[in-house]
């Protein structure tokens, strides 16, 4: 399968931009990565190593490409060299849609005509930003969940006005890189998965921000249903607490439902920065996290 594109652009060097760009890489694209912050590919390249390695991850792309491949990766602070001649530009800057809207446009102002752009969003349609970017035909929602971790599927929406070819390029983009295309047909914030991730971490948050149960029995009891080597809030600590509280107040201010607010304890913990594994505490302290432990599903172990 020939490759849509030869030059991609990440706009946000964090840990999903990051990992995008590795992925890009590694599939043979011409990856520049673009941030604000001058330290930013740096920083999040050592956080994603020193993380899958502390939790032995076995990630999708070898160990012993990962340095080739972000030698590759050009970085740049500057709008104007990072889009320059790009055919696809990925959005993954914070989950805040007037953050997202400047990008666009910025975007817009400094790409060629002819590129395409997708939001990593985790929750906003697309049609939120479209406009923004002054193409908005050219406009598509590209979510990723952790590709590097073996999450290899990706949701992928239209706008409102998103010509069916941009739709094919973008649908042949996520599988080059090796990731299921899941394809959203009318718009819906969280899109395919991610929305219904959303229903089982809201209810996991209201239980424990609401005195009901203890954090840890929500992860033992989906380890052991689900069979999987993390819970919802071991997830959320690797997610980022700040960026699922952005997420939560993005469901929030659509329906203004008081039962979509984030518990008052989620922002307590943000204020003691206590984000989860990219500050060593969230729910769990790390690197050694006790859902890792041999005691923690042991019946025997109290
Ligand atoms: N964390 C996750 O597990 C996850 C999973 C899927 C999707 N997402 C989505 O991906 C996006 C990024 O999330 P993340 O976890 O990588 O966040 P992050 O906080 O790790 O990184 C965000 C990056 O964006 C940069 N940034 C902020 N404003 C900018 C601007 N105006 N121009 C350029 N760069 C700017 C920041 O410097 C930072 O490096 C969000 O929309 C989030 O919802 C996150």
């Amino acid at each position: 399968m020939n490759n849509p594109f030869e030059k991609v652009t990440i706009v946000g060097a964090g840990f999903l931009g990051t990992q995008i760009a590795l992925l890009s890489a590694h599939s043979g694209y011409k990856v520049i990565i673009y941030d604000t912050k001058e330290s930013a590919f740096d920083e999040t390249y050592n956080r994603l190593t020193t993380d899958f390695k502390n939790k032995k991850i076995t990630p999708a792309i070898p160990w012993e490409k990962w340095d080739e491949l972000k030698k590759s990766i050009k970085f740049s602070t500057d709008p104007a060299v990072a889009l320059k001649d790009v055919d696809f530009v990925v959005e993954a800057v914070f989950e805040d849609l007037e953050i997202k809207r400047k990008v666009f446009k910025m975007m817009g102002e400094n790409a060629p005509a002819r590129a395409i752009f997708a939001s990593n969003s985790s929750s906003m349609p697309i049609s939120r930003m479209e406009d923004a970017s002054g193409r908005p035909e050219k406009c598509i929602n590209t979510h990723f969940y952790l590709p590097l971790q073996g999450m290899y599927m990706t949701d992928l929406a239209p706008g409102s006005k998103t010509l069916p070819e941009v739709m094919e390029k973008g649908d042949a983009w996520i599988r080059s890189l090796g990731c299921v295309p899941l394809l959203v047909n009318k718009e819906i914030l969280g899109f395919c998965f991610n929305s219904v991730w959303r229903a089982i971490k809201k209810q996991s948050l209201y239980m424990w921000g609401n005195g009901f149960v203890d954090f840890r029995d929500i992860d033992r009891a989906w380890r052991i249903f689900s069979k999987m080597p993390i819970g919802p809030f071991g997830f959320m600590d690797t997610v980022g607490l700040d960026v699922v509280y952005d997420i939560e107040i993005v469901y929030y201010n659509d329906s203004k439902d008081p039962k979509d607010k984030p518990p008052e304890a989620l922002m307590e913990k943000i204020k003691k920065g206590e984000l989860g594994v990219k500050t060593g505490k969230g729910f769990y302290s790390y690197p050694n996290p006790e859902f890792l432990g041999p005691d923690f599903l042991d019946p025997k172990k109290k």
